[in-house]
């Protein structure tokens, strides 16, 4: 594995290494019963599925500013001022830079992510009691780095353009590290955290159909990642529904709560305004009202919201904070068991319809002019 970075990912203010505290119990698994078949099995598809990073086509010419160029070669900067409604009208080159840096943030969050994926999954290695368990995390850690290793090689070497940990993000991944009990690990990563980037990476293949570098990079990970959510769902089954206090469940319906407002928040994208150096009070709440992009946010739960529900999470508390944030529609989608893939919700992929047939519509008129 080697390549240029030609546009290292930037250093947060704080320094190039972050650490996080945490106390936690390694747990040695002496019986090696080996009782829980569909993990074993999962174990299985995890070393056959293993794939190399470096077997993409790196040769691959990625140009997004060209592509989107060429998508908008007629009333582009038209199509997201129609549909996206900005608080400003955006000439073409402004909506081109925008989209750039939209893309390249929400590639870059996914990198940080990835990376406390392999942080988080390492340390399930250590504290899951169960033998088989252990075998699976080992195997997730493995996808994990290479996840890391083709999303930086993507971002430094391909994009040029990249962002640094968004403060939300960061705090959630915190939580997860510090946390001593092995579930809320499972909680807070396999189906929190993976849960969201499953259905996320869904609507960046959507949105990118005419690069082919990252199709290949987003479809590879998300066969990974399906299986890592679905280990999540099997490792958690059962627990909060019959072996846990009220205490304890109640515990760990205030994560769920909480990591929910953090990944929600994560998506709002006041980082890319400042780099721009446009005015925040007037796009911050445009990123964080206009139908796309809540929509999108909304989106990214649609994987989340029926695993919590399999894991009888989706309690009276719960359900009173997702009725809030408008995520119950979700709650009759599949589960990661019945569906492992995730399907972008429907009227989501309609709105994105909308957007690309608006492009497709300019473009014809401007051939018939
Ligand atoms: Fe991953
Ligand atoms: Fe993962």
């Amino acid at each position: 594995m080697k390549y240029q970075q030609t546009n290292p990912v930037p250093v947060p203010a704080s320094g190039p290494y972050g650490e996080v505290e945490a106390t936690m119990h390694s747990v040695f698994d002496w019986e090696y019963a080996l009782r829980r078949q569909n993990l074993l099995t999962l174990y299985e598809k995890g070393k056959a599925n293993n794939w190399n990073a470096t077997d993409l086509d790196w040769s691959t010419e990625v140009n997004i500013a060209k592509m989107m160029t060429d998508r908008a070669s007629a009333g582009g900067a038209d199509v997201f001022n129609q549909v996206l409604a900005p608080p400003k009208e955006l000439e073409l080159s402004e909506s081109i830079e925008l989209q750039l840096n939209m893309n390249a943030f929400m590639l870059s969050q996914f990198l940080h992510g990835e990376q406390g994926a392999l942080l988080a999954t390492s340390k399930i290695v250590q504290t899951v009691p169960w033998e088989e368990a252990k075998f699976y995390a080992a195997s997730q850690v493995m996808d994990e780095a290479r996840h890391v290793e083709a999303y930086h090689r993507y971002l430094t070497e391909k994009l040029g353009i990249s962002y640094e940990v968004h403060p939300s993000l960061q705090v959630l991944l915190d939580d997860i590290l510090k946390d001593s009990r092995w579930d809320v690990t499972f909680l807070g990563m396999q189906i929190m955290v993976e849960g969201l980037a499953l259905a996320a990476f869904g609507l960046l293949r959507m949105m990118m159909p005419d690069e082919p570098l990252i199709q290949d990079i987003t479809t590879r990970i998300m066969a990974d990642e399906s299986r890592h959510v679905a280990f999540g769902v099997m490792a958690l089954e059962n627990l909060y529904t019959k072996e846990m206090s009220e205490r304890e469940l109640r515990e760990r319906e205030d994560f769920v709560i909480e990591a929910t407002h953090l990944l929600r928040e994560r998506l709002l994208m006041h980082q890319i305004f400042e780099r721009l150096g446009w005015d925040e009070k007037l796009w911050v709440p445009w990123a964080t009202n206009t139908p796309f992009m809540k929509g999108f946010r909304q989106m990214t739960f649609s994987k989340v919201v029926p695993n919590l529900k399999r894991l009888g999470l989706l309690t009276p508390r719960v359900r009173a904070a997702f009725e809030q944030l408008d995520l119950l529609r979700f709650e009759h989608m599949k589960d990661s068991v019945e569906e492992p893939e995730a399907a972008p919700p429907e009227e989501l992929v309609q709105l994105l319809m909308q957007f690309l047939a608006q492009g497709q519509e300019a473009e014809a008129q401007a051939l018939h002019a």
